[in-house]
Order: C-alpha cells, then structure tokens, then sequence
C-alpha cells in the first residue's frame, strides 16, 4: 500500500491555518467589542421585593439530622424499628432491661417510650445521632428528657463518646420528681475535644425503674441561640441571601406518598412532644438511595417555619396538600365531598399567621410567642399537581379562600414538567380561571437552560403570573452527588436567570431547589448548599443565588444588543434593572463562551457616576465545584470600574457571570 505524506510545506501552511482560524474565532468573540445598549431612564416593569426567594424541604435530610439541631436520632423510639439509631450497653448479662412501651390509647402522638429497669451502673443506651454526632470542642450541650417514676434512685451519666471510644464531654442528671405524671428534666455540660461523628450515651447509675422518652440533645449555639432551635451556620447562609420569600415545606413531602402520610400543619406547632411524626417520604423514594432512617419529626413545624421566614427577612410562603397524595406513587385522592377538612387547613392557616389574637388560631399563634401577626399573603395549593383531578380540588380551595380571603394570592401547580400535555391544559386551564400564580417546575440539562432565556419574553401580559418555584441544571445523570453542582449548571441558571429578571411583570419569583444536602445523608442532587455534622459550603449555584437576590434593584430597565434582548447571542445573556433607593444601575452579565468578550456600555438615560464595582463569578473549568476544603473555589471577586461619561468598556473573562452596580446622579 502506497502511502503519500504531506509535504513539510504543507503540513506547516495548514498549522498556520489552523493557528490564524482558531484566532481568528477568539478575535470574533475577544476582540471585537460588542455593544450592548442600556437605557436606565424608563422602567419596564418593577421587581417584586420578594422575586428572589429560596426552596426548603426537608429532603436530602436538610431538616431533622440538617437545619433543626436536634442531635439524637429517634429520640421517641417511633420510627417503624423502635430502637433504632439506638444501642443498649451491658458488661453482665441481667444487669438491667429494657422494654419498648406503646401506650397509643393515651398518647395517640407519642405513643411509644421506654422503661428501664436497672441493677448496675455500667447499663446503658446509646445513641449513634443522625449521620453521627456534630461535636465542638468547649461548647455547652443542653440534654432533656421526659421521666417518670415511682421512686427515687436512677441516675443518668450523660456522656460524649468520640471516635476511639473516649469521653469527650460528661454531664450527670438525678430525676427529681416522682409520682405517675410525666415530667420534664434538663442537665448541661460541656464537650472537652471536637468530633464530627461522636455517640451519645446515658449510662444508669444505681438500682431502679425509670420510664424514658423525648431524649433529645442540642448544642448551645443554635440560631438567635434559641433553646432547641435551628443549626446556626445554616441559617446564616439563607440570611446572607437576603432572601425575598422561604417556601416551605416542599416539594413532594407536602403530598405524602399516600394521604395519610401527607404534610398536615397542624401536626406541627405546639410542644413537640405532641407533634405525631410520620416517615419521610424520602425515606424509600429512590431504591438506589434508601433512607431507612429519615422520619419527620417536626420539631422545625410551622411555626419555626414563619419564625425563620421573619428572621431572614423573607415572605412566608407555605405550600399545602390540596387533597391528593404524590401521583407517582398512590396517586390517592380525597373524595370531593370529603375535601373539607383540607380545605380547613388552608382556611386556618391564614387565621393561624394573620388572625387576631382572640380568633382561635391567632390565639395559638399568640401563646407559641409571637402576638404580633407573620403577614402571610400566600399560599400553594397543591405541590406537582396535576390533571383534571387537580383542577376539580384546585377549584373549591380557590373559592372557599377566595370568599374569605379576596386579595390573598394563590399559587397553582403546572405539574412536574415545563411543557407537554400534562402542563398544556394546567397552563391553558389556569389562565382562563385568571389564576393568581402558576408555579412552573424545570429540572434540565445545562442546554435547556441556554435555550430558554428567551422563555418569557413572549408570554402573556396579564393578571396570572409566574412563580418558577423550583429549577436548577441538571446535569448528565452520570454525574452524581455533590458533583452535579459544578460550575456549568450555575452558569446556565444564571443566564436563564437574567430572562426571569428581564421579564419580572411576569416572573414575580423564583427559587432554585432543593436547598441543603447532607453529604451522607442526601437522595437527590444538585443541591444549593451541603452540609456535613459541623460545616457548610454554598456551591457555585448558591453564589449566583446570592448575586441575583442582593442585586434585585427595584426596577428593569432595556438592555439590548443590536435592538434584542441578549439571550445567548455570542453566548453572551443579560439583563439590567436599577434600584431606585439606592440611585444605581445593576447589569447581570454572563458570559457563556470560552473566550474573553470586551463589551462597550452605552448607558443612556441617567447621569452615571465614574466610579462602580463589578462582582465576577468566573471558571474556565465547567467542571469547577466548591467544596468544604475550598469553598469558593468559584465565589464572587469584587473589583472597581471606572466609567468614560456614559460608556463603560469591560473584558468579561470565558465562563463567567458578572454583575455591574454603578451609581447614578
Ligand atoms: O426538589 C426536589 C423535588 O423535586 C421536590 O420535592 C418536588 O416538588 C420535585 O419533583
């Protein structure tokens, strides 16, 4: 076989080919200035306050074993295996017993706990925690329990247990009362070594009977340090995003998979020793990430919720069961006669956040602590609803509330997709019943997100507006875990984000979902944040997150390339709005393509000052993640720039998403 090789000549002509072309590309897209046209005198439409809100559901155990800093796990023995997360300790045989007691005629909430019969100090309980127990060093633990007994005599060795089986931190506490009511004990003590998967342990000192149940612990340094609150770090990273709205508490767990394993509000407020846990749904959701220990225990109810919402400074918005169980798993309805108590629900709801203080439900909100009302203005019926089933229930909630309630905004389910059948007639139907919000889903790859920048700009002008209550990139399903929050999938939400703001008469919130993972713990991914027993990290998504909600600005102004809106054109997106309390322009920029852009702003309209920032969210690597170790590997850079009368020419860097503050006269 002849082969013929190409002349040095030639290969080296064709290098330089190759050489000039691919320049040639980088000039098309790094060289060439491009202009981009902002008029910031004239507002198009007003952004709500509350546009940019987050999504808490307690998934991936973001809630019991994440956010709420209970650190016992089953700590009323109710989960399905009564011991479970629980080990009994003995150095002899008969040195004591234990005995799982269910007294569901009495105690139809809690109705199980525990009666210990004991001989010998060495008999114990221990708890393995959630995922483990977060410990710190120097840090005060605060252990209560519920007791009763007849007579004196047990006495409880609360001990830390840490890796390698040493104390790290003991406390001791002496039932004081006797008698057969139960009642309530606390002891603290202090952990003298950090561990991020200790055990906790009581060992019962002495011979005696004592009934046992709410065996709860928690570190002092929870949120606002309230007894029994809230793991302060995370809270902190909601607060930091200056959040405009908290929806809560799903997703799917609103649904239940059956009915009866639904989210019921009521089941959720008062002493939590009365609060009836149910399974987690995530609990056997995935098989190929089974959860067999993930139960709601509701000690974050609703009441948290509302509290948590007013601390971060965001609206309340809960969403409800409109009486329909998850319909990819029982599809379960309520009969349409039988929807009252449903409905109820939503009705005392709004009297439970807004009521006066001598209405029934205001009055209970006023004796768990807060007289003064949470202000709730809406509400979801229903989570992923869908069909003419959901129309039919949607349509007897909306006229009760309505009837009641006129300017209270309703929020409705399109389903789980953002097109196709299912959505088309929701869509369809919704408008014609000139439906408040649609609540509009999208979980797609990173290219879905590109395509549709552009999703509003045609839709509809007028009463019924968009609530995109939950989105984020998904990325090849290879791609799992933590990993899937890579730089990629932030970029591509942040360029369709600049088509939400651009459209914010029609978008008037959104929120990326779901919210926390654990990283030992989690069923679903990406996730906004992770956390581990004792740390927590923002992903590249969180700090786009953050860039749109504490950039919201108050008003959107035209931003345009060649007379369009930017909706990859160069795979460059953007939008522009000002904020007009603090007298400035705010461009969000991101840059799509693997090459620098120099961009020249033309800003007319107002008198700019010569002086701005630019926050710069930038990675040539998509691949890029944050993690615990680096945690802004891909975190916003400030830098100022200077401005030449009304023009502004910037390099924006490949791969990156910027955002532009400049003030004005
Ligand atoms: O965000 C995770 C899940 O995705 C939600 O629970 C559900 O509403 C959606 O399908």
């Amino acid at each position: 076989m002849n082969i013929t090789l190409p002349s040095k000549s030639a290969l080296f002509s064709s290098l330089a080919f190759i050489i000039i072309t691919s320049g040639l590309a980088n000039l098309a897209y790094g060289q060439l200035p491009k202009t981009i046209k902002i008029n910031a005198n004239h507002s198009l439409a007003k952004v709500q306050p509350n546009m940019w809100g987050v999504f808490f559901e307690d998934i991936n155990f973001g809630a019991d074993g994440g956010i709420y800093a209970e650190l016992i796990k089953n700590r009323s023995f109710e989960f399905a295996k009564p011991l479970m997360g629980w080990s009994i300790q003995r150095k002899k045989a008969n040195e004591g017993e234990i005995l799982v007691v269910n007294r569901k005629e009495e105690n139809t909430a809690n109705p199980r706990y525990l009666q210990i019969n004991t001989t010998n100090g060495s008999f114990g309980i221990t708890n393995e925690g959630f995922k483990g127990i977060g410990v710190k060093k120097g840090l005060r633990y605060d252990f209560s329990v519920m007791y009763r007994q007849q007579n004196k005599g047990v006495k409880l060795r609360l001990q830390l247990i840490g890796a390698n089986n040493q104390v790290i931190g003991e406390g001791t506490m002496i039932p004081e009362k006797t008698g057969n009511a139960w009642n309530k004990q606390s002891a603290t003590f202090y952990a003298t070594a950090t561990d991020p998967k200790a055990k906790f342990s009581i060992l019962f000192e002495d011979k005696g009977k004592i009934d046992l149940d709410m065996i709860s612990l928690f570190p002092e340094d929870t949120w606002k340090n309230r007894p029994q609150g809230l793991r302060a770090d995370m809270v902190q990273m909601l607060a930091d995003m200056k959040p405009g709205f908290l929806r809560f508490p799903g997703g799917c767990i609103v649904e239940g998979m059956d009915l009866a394993n639904r989210y019921q509000w009521k089941n959720t407020i008062g002493p939590i020793e009365n609060r009836k846990m149910v399974m987690n749904r995530w609990n056997v959701e995935f098989a190929h990430r089974p959860a067999p220990d993930y139960y709601q225990t509701f000690g974050l109810g609703f009441f948290e919720y509302f509290q948590l919402s007013e601390d971060i400074g965001a609206d309340a918005l809960p969403i409800l069961n409109c009486g329909m169980a998850c319909q990819f798993n029982t599809g379960e309805v309520a009969a349409l006669d039988e929807l009252d108590p449903y409905v109820q629900d939503a009705l005392d709801l709004i009297e439970f956040a807004n009521g006066d203080i001598n209405t029934k439900w205001g009055k209970m909100r006023a004796d768990l602590g807060h007289p003064k009302p949470f202000n709730l203005k809406m509400m979801g019926i229903g989570n992923e609803n869908w069909g003419p089933q959901y129309l039919e229930r949607l349509a007897i909630f909306t006229k009760a509330i309505k009837a009641k309630y006129p300017d209270f905004k309703l929020i409705n389910s399109s389903g789980t997709d953002p097109e196709g059948d299912r959505f088309n007639l929701l869509n369809t139907s919704l408008r014609a019943s000139n439906a408040d919000f649609i609540d509009e889903h999208y979980y797609r790859p990173a290219d879905w997100f590109l395509k549709n920048a552009g999703r509003y700009d045609s839709y509809p002008r007028n009463n019924t507006k968009i609530f995109v209550g939950e989105y984020a990139v998904h990325a090849d399903g290879k791609i799992i875990g933590s990993n899937r929050n890579n730089w990629q999938s932030a970029l591509a939400a942040a360029a369709l984000m600049t088509g939400l703001e651009r459209n914010a008469d029609v978008v008037q919130m959104a929120s990326y979902a779901p919210l926390f993972a654990h990283v030992d713990g989690w069923q679903w991914a990406p996730d906004m944040i992770w956390v581990d027993n004792l740390r927590s990290y923002g992903t590249p998504d969180y700090y786009v997150q953050k860039l749109f909600s504490v950039n919201k600005g108050t008003d959107v102004v035209s931003l345009t390339a060649g007379e369009k809106p930017l909706t990859g054109q160069d795979g460059l997106y953007a939008s522009a709005v000002t904020d007009q309390k603090t007298n400035e322009l705010i461009i969000k920029i991101a840059n799509n393509a693997n090459a620098t852009q120099t961009i020249n702003f033309e800003i007319e309209g107002k008198k700019m000052k010569a002086k701005g920032s630019i926050d710069e969210l930038a990675s040539t690597d998509l691949n890029q993640l944050n993690s615990f170790e680096n945690p802004q590997a891909v975190g916003p850079k400030r830098n100022n720039i200077t401005l030449k009368g009304k023009k502004l020419n910037l390099e924006l860097k490949p791969y990156s998403f910027n955002v532009i503050r400049i003030p004005y006269n």
